[in-house]
């Protein structure tokens, strides 16, 4: 059985972990070797211990567990942008685990947590141009791409990224 509950410090390491899995996985090409296989996993050991142990005040985080590992998390900031509200950075479901409704449950809390915020409240995330997986799963959950930028704000290399938004969080519940 798959729980969800929101992060805690003691987590940094195993969400780590799992993110530079996924990145490695899913993200090769886009982000360079020398990146994924030698620096990926100290920076972000560094992002989630930040994160975790010293949450900004509009972050929120969850995990997915299953059999006692967190098998998929997500983590937003409320109200980021003024135009496209907030921000979900980041998305990530063990490969192990992928099609069995994680993803979905994760971005249903995540909406949920927007709405009790902002009963108005919006959506927007990065998602890499070329992760077509991910780009078919947004759109499947009604998510669209406003726009497509270059970008290198994480590695050596710089990719085009997708801003993908959701006006109406209701879908998502
Ligand atoms: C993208 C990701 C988060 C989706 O999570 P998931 O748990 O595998 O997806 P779910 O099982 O919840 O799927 C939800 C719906 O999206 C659909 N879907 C999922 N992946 C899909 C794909 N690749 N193509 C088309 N539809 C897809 C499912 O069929 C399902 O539809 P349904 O509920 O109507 O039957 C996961 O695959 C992942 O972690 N990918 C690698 C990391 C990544 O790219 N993260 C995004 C970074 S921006």
């Amino acid at each position: 059985m798959v729980t969800y509950r929101q992060a805690n410090a003691g987590d940094y390491l195993e969400i780590a972990k799992l993110h530079v899995k996924s990145w490695q996985q899913n993200y090769r090409g886009d982000f360079s070797d020398h990146f994924l296989d030698t620096e990926a996993t100290a920076e972000r050991e560094g992002v989630w211990q930040n994160r975790l142990n010293n949450p900004m005040p509009n972050q929120f985080c969850w995990v997915a567990e299953q059999e006692g590992e967190i098998c998929g998390f997500a983590c937003a900031f409320l109200e980021d942008d003024a135009e496209h509200g907030t921000l979900l950075d980041n998305l990530h479901v063990l490969g192990t685990t992928k099609g069995k409704g994680i993803g979905r449950q994760l971005m249903r809390l995540v909406a949920q947590e927007v709405l009790k915020n902002d009963p108005g409240g919006k959506l927007y995330l990065w998602v890499l141009k070329n992760n077509i997986s991910a780009m078919a799963f947004y759109e499947r959950l009604g998510g669209f791409n406003c726009e497509t930028v270059a970008g290198n704000d994480i590695g050596d290399k710089e990719v085009r990224k997708c801003r993908i938004v959701w006006n109406n969080l209701k879908k998502l519940i």
